[in-house]
Formats: C-alpha cells, structure tokens, sequence
C-alpha cells in the first residue's frame, strides 16, 4: 500500500482558527482509493517551513506520495509552489497541466492556481489548491494516473 502524506498550507489553520476540512477530505479520498495516510500536517504559509516537511517525509519518512493543499494562489502568502520547486529533484508537468485542463472545464478560475508536481528521490509531491470543491475535483481526475506512476517510481 502506497503511503501517504498531506500537508495543509493554512495560516488560519495552523493557529487552530479554522478547520481543516481539504486536509480531512484528502485523507478521505485516498484512504477510499487504496493508500494509507500516515502523516498529515497543518503549517503556517511559510516556505521555509512546507519545504522542509517536504524533505522530512522524503527523507526520514519516505512516503510515496505527498500531497499538499493550499498556497497556490496570488495571495502575497501564498508560497507552497515555490516550497515544492525548492525540494524537488525533477518536475512532474503533466499532472498540473492535467489538474488545470479538467478545472478550467468547471470555473475560470482554476488558471488562477500555481501548483506544481515533482519527485525527490523516490517520493512524488502533488500540489492542490486549498478549497475543499478543488481538492476533490483536482485529486479525482488525477487519481487514475497516480498508481501507475508511484509503481515506476521504485
Ligand atoms: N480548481 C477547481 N477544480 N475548482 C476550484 O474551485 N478554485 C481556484 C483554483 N483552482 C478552484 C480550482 C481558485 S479560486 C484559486 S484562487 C486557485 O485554485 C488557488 O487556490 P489556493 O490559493 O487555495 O491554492
């Protein structure tokens, strides 16, 4: 079974003003599909901060999959792009090509979201955007993909 990391990218989150309902659902959605969660975060839109988690559950944990919610839009602390970029040995573009292809069929503002897709070593790290319609719209149609590119990883 695949293993699983999320990490939510949440100011409001973090201070445990608001709940963290993207984080829960991807859990949801993952432990439905076949993988196990066995991490799951809530950090500050802090770069330095996403960007090491992200290391710490490639290297120390080594997870499959880690799959990361919020902080991909405009906002001037929105960083989980630029935290993923610093970490990743390669780029996956075919995922958010595939996520913001699908999202633009649904609203126009899908092309508003930055997320990007690469592999550290042997782990893959997934982007989505923060609200709970995005994640499950984003993480379903790339879903089918996700197994089969997890399995080539190794
Ligand atoms: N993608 C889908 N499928 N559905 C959505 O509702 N919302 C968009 C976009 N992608 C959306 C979506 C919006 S409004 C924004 S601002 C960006 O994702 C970035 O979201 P984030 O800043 O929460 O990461």
């Amino acid at each position: 079974m695949f293993k699983v990391g999320i990490i939510t990218a949440s100011d409001k989150g973090s201070r445990g003003e608001r709940e963290d309902k993207s984080g829960e659902l991807i859990k949801e959605i993952m432990t439905a599909n076949g993988y196990e969660v066995i991490e799951w975060k809530i950090l500050p839109d802090e770069r330095e901060k996403i960007s090491k988690e992200l290391i710490n559950m490639c290297d120390n944990q080594k997870l499959d999959l880690i799959l990361t919610t919020g902080g991909t839009g405009f906002s001037p602390r929105d960083w989980t792009p630029e935290a993923t970029l610093d970490v990743i040995d390669r780029q996956v573009p075919g995922i958010p090509e595939a996520m913001r292809y699908y999202s633009l069929q649904i609203t126009p503002k899908a092309m508003l979201s930055r997320s990007v897709t690469g592999i550290r070593g042997e782990t893959l790290i997934i982007n989505l955007p923060g609200s709970p319609k995005a994640v499950k719209e984003n993480l379903e149609y790339v879903l089918p993909a996700l197994k089969h590119g997890l399995e080539i990883l190794k």
